[in-house]
């Protein structure tokens, strides 16, 4: 039994640093100014990112985001005018901001929020 137990945790710990691993270069993206410059804006949990002031956009985490799946995150993200007309968030996709590969790589980080 406890060698089950351990097993899973080790399983488990596994698969939880895979993700971290895609979601590194969506951490770049999302801090770097030259490209998402995200946290100009939003905020995310301790030790996920930098500790900004900023509160232009809502803080981003794993409750603010259930429900966006990735379909919905990468159309948000190519163009967040779709939803919102007035937003001041940069339609990242639509102006090429960002290439197809960048945003998925955001949305692997924003999917390992906490
Ligand atoms: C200039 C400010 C600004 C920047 C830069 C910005 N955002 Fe936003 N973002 C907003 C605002 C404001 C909202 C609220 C929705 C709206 O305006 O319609 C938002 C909403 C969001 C949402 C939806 C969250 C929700 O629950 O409504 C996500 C996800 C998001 N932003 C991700 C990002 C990512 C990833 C980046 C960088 C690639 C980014 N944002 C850059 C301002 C910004």
């Amino acid at each position: 039994m406890r060698g089950r137990a351990r097993f899973l945790a080790a399983a488990a710990a596994l698969v939880a640093g895979a993700a971290w691993g895609q979601a590194r270069e969506g951490r770049e993206i999302f801090t770097n100014p030259g490209k998402g410059n995200c946290i100009a804006c939003h905020q995310v949990p301790e030790g996920s990112g930098p500790a900004v002031r900023a509160d232009v956009g809502p803080r981003l985490d794993a409750a603010r985001l259930k429900g966006w799946g990735r379909a919905r995150l990468r159309e948000f993200l190519d163009d967040p005018m779709r939803a919102n007309p007035d937003t001041v968030m940069p339609p990242y996709g639509r102006h090429r901001l960002l290439d197809a590969r960048e945003i998925e790589q955001l949305i692997d980080y924003l999917h390992a929020l906490p």
